[in-house]
């Protein structure tokens, strides 16, 4: 990826970011503290989609930095995928709350929230272009496979995702979080089979990308000669 690529990239996330933040399409667009855009490397192999920002991620204006968050920290490592080498985007962009009363509480975005959030999404993915998608969770695998997908039969298995991208599913780690005994084991047994098929896609890809072209510099020449 050249120097060029990567910085033009940059720039138009920054300036999607920007629009984002002064969106107001949708209710939640003024009861959350921050927008939270997405972060991550502009040229990632990996997209992480999840669903949408929490209490803390609202708060920080950053993606999966909750509990949740550190987990999913966990499980992208477990497949030499350190945050900072993948993007991490939601469905939605704003916090999804109600009121209960006394405070604030997460919901799922809705469907008019999905629907107004998918263009910001949908330029992510345009302009990352990463070699795979992971969606986290049913709310995040139905906005791209439709409202039949079902998380427990279907996940760990390839989809076409926009742009013909290779899109797979796995359970959100907040799912895990709420899981004891047996039936954690059992869930953590099906995620970590999931990651394994992420890591094993990208090395297929990777396999029959044709290469990148290389930017040319003169490594020897200098003011001197
Ligand atoms: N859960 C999500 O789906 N997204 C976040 O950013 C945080 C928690």
């Amino acid at each position: 990826m050249s120097l060029a690529e990567r910085s033009g990239r940059e720039r138009r996330l920054i300036n999607a970011a920007a629009l984002v933040e002064r969106c107001r399409k949708c209710a939640i667009g003024s009861t959350r503290r921050r927008s939270v855009y997405g972060e991550g490397d502009s040229c990632a192999e990996v997209m992480v989609v999840g669903e949408g920002p929490g209490e803390t991620e609202d708060l920080l204006g950053r993606p999966f930095v909750g509990r949740a968050g550190e987990l999913l920290d966990r499980m992208l490592l477990a497949i030499d995928l350190p945050r900072e080498s993948v993007y991490i985007a939601n469905t939605v962009k704003c916090r999804p709350t109600f009121d209960d009363g006394q405070r604030l509480r997460n919901r799922a975005p809705d469907p008019s929230e999905l629907a107004n959030c998918r263009g910001y999404l949908d330029e992510q993915i345009e302009i990352v272009r990463p070699r795979i998608l992971l969606a986290l969770g049913a709310p995040a695998a139905k906005s791209f496979l439709g409202p039949t997908f079902s998380i427990t039969r279907q996940r760990g298995q390839w989809y076409e995702g926009p742009l013909g991208i290779p899109l797979v599913a796995t359970f959100h780690p907040a799912y895990l979080l709420r899981m004891t005994g047996g039936e954690l084991t059992a869930v953590k047994r099906l995620v970590w089979d999931d990651l394994k098929a992420v890591r094993a896609k990208l090395y297929e890809v990777r396999a029959n990308a044709p290469a990148a072209p290389v930017e040319q510099i003169d490594l020897f020449s200098s003011e001197a000669d």
